[in-house]
């Protein structure tokens, strides 16, 4: 069981627009090219920030054209917000705030040997590094760069590095980095 951070990101380092648009991601490659059915597959739980949350209710017509459903996600969600949001009717999502760490180990109580994704934003997937959580970091770099936007991952990792374990090239929209987190490489805000 890994808690992987799965996400594309600008060649500059960024996952949406300041403005929370990913207009600019869905020309650069498809879901099923990209491998993402393997992955889901794989995963058990997921974890997400308000900000992605409400990005996916906004599009649910965009989402249901993508993966079948405006709600794309079979397994348990939990969604990390201060407010009271909307809730989707028929799924199953958890609306938690404050620390990571017993959200994550109700994660991994709820899902048995898979995997705990967490989709974003960038500072959520932070967390849980800061809390030692995050094994791997898996990000699909696209062709463009925004200039400016939600950070991919705004942490300081740099002793230990992080270890690079795979590179795919996917068309010549996307390159996907896959890294390892290394044990007790929790490095400083
Ligand atoms: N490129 C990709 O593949 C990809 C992947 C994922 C997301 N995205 C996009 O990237 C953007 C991410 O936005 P974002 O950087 O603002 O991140 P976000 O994590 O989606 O949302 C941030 C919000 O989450 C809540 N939050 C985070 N940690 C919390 C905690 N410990 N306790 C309580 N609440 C917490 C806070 O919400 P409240 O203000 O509600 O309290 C915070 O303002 C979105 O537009 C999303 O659609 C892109």
């Amino acid at each position: 069981m890994k808690t992987q951070y799965y996400t594309a990101a600008s060649l500059d380092g960024f996952i949406a627009t300041e403005d929370d648009s990913l207009d600019w991601l869905f020309p650069l490659g498809d879901l099923n090219e990209a491998g993402y059915p393997t992955f889901i597959d794989a995963v058990g739980a997921l974890a997400m920030g308000s900000a992605t949350y409400e990005w996916i209710l906004r599009h649910a017509s965009q989402v249901a054209a993508e993966t079948g459903a405006s709600w794309p996600y079979a397994q348990p969600a939990w969604v990390f917000s201060r407010r009271i949001l909307p809730r989707v009717a028929g799924a199953d999502i958890r609306f938690v705030q404050g620390d990571v760490r017993p959200v994550h180990a109700a994660m991994r109580d709820a899902t048995g040997p898979k995997n705990l994704w967490i989709v974003g934003g960038g500072d959520l997937a932070g967390q849980f590094h800061d809390a030692g959580l995050l094994d791997e970091i898996i990000v699909q770099v696209g062709s463009v760069t925004l200039g400016r936007g939600k950070p991919l991952f705004p942490r300081r990792v740099t002793s230990p590095p992080l270890r690079l374990i795979s590179v795919r090239q996917i068309g010549s929209g996307l390159a996907e980095l896959r890294y390892e987190v290394p044990v007790g490489g929790t490095g400083a805000a």
